[in-house]
């Protein structure tokens, strides 16, 4: 366990070692359990979080906000929007300027080429920490609690096989952030990651390159198929949602052209009994119902979406807790 992580910016759990981020999972099951026994835990007393959001949100914004209550602290939501960041605040300014407000920023920006350059451009700024609430190119709080969630239903993740796979979405271009932080926590916890992706829908080089070396690290492994439905063979964690074409192309239009190539990528109940028996299926939410998974598996008794969904505020309070 470590226990010296006042101060710390969370970006990417990249920049975390493995030791800290299970400390990250004790303190989140401590915190779910205590909540679960109605035990308050004040831990952040009159401390203050500002949430930066250029981009809309509904699980983020509510659990940030709830757990910052939770923790006996308050949580200001600031829309860029309603700012003067348009008017000239710039990146730096955000950092000192809210620093000395808050005791924490945590920011949501995820334009392609933009989000995570300029979290890192508040973070170099700001006097306290910065938490990334999804960027670009990550969203490592929605990682933290998936792991968190396949820990509670699988037990040790070490060895289990994991099929992050793109599927088809109409409604809007979805950023590389979740698929990017999840082959890069899952092949350091060991497990046996699978991207199953179709061509235009590659990830990042340096992020697949840091997935590999942690599979080699970590004893797990790392593969990417182009079979929609091989990913879905004998897998015990099947994470298939949508992604945009963005190492293709960055124009929205030809990339929902190239996405419709792909209009039977839908994790569906046939695909799922590909998997092993007991497998769990995963998504951040929210999903294109019916487009990218069905409503039979995302409402089914394998589907561990709410789970997800709740696990998002304990990992939350636990690094907002070590950290602010
Ligand atoms: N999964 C997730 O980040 O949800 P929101 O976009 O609603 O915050």
């Amino acid at each position: 366990m470590q226990t010296h992580l006042r101060g710390r910016d969370l970006i990417t759990t990249q920049e975390w070692t493995k030791d800290e981020i299970d400390t990250v999972l004790d303190v989140a099951f401590d915190l779910k359990r205590r909540r679960a026994l109605g035990e308050p835990h004040p831990l952040l007393r009159d401390k203050v979080l500002a949430m930066l959001f250029f981009f809309s949100s509904t699980r983020t914004r509510a659990s940030f906000e709830a757990g910052m209550a939770q923790l006996g602290g308050h949580a200001q939501f600031i829309e860029s929007k309603t700012t003067q960041i348009a008017h000239g605040d710039t990146a730096t300014e955000i950092g000192e300027i809210l620093g000395r407000y808050n005791d924490g920023i945590a920011i949501r920006q995820v334009d392609w080429g933009v989000g995570n350059g300029y979290i890192r451009a508040v973070a170099e700024a700001s006097r306290v920490p910065v938490l990334n609430m999804q960027c670009d190119w990550y969203h490592p709080f929605q990682i933290l609690a998936d792991l968190m969630t396949i820990i509670e239903k699988k037990g040790d993740p070490r060895g289990l096989t994991i099929d992050v796979s793109y599927a088809y979405a109409s409604s809007y271009q979805k950023p590389l952030s979740v698929p990017q932080s999840l082959i890069l926590l899952a092949t350091r916890f060991g497990m046996n990651v699978r991207l199953t992706r179709p061509p235009e829908f590659r990830l990042m080089p340096e992020v697949v390159a840091e997935a590999e070396e942690n599979a080699r690290r970590s004893g797990g492994s790392f593969e990417i198929l182009e079979d929609f439905d091989e990913g879905f063979r004998d897998a015990d964690v099947v994470y298939a949602k949508s992604w945009g074409a963005m190492l293709t192309t960055t124009d929205e239009e030809e990339s929902a052209r190239i996405a419709s190539r792909y209009s039977d990528w839908i994790a569906d109940e046939r695909r799922m009994a590909l998997a092993a028996d007991d497998a769990i299926y995963m998504h951040p939410l929210p999903a294109d119902r019916n487009i990218e998974v069905t409503d039979g598996v995302l409402d089914g008794p394998r589907s561990a979406v709410f789970d997800q969904a709740e696990n998002r505020l304990h990992v939350q309070k636990a690094v907002m807790a070590l950290t602010m």
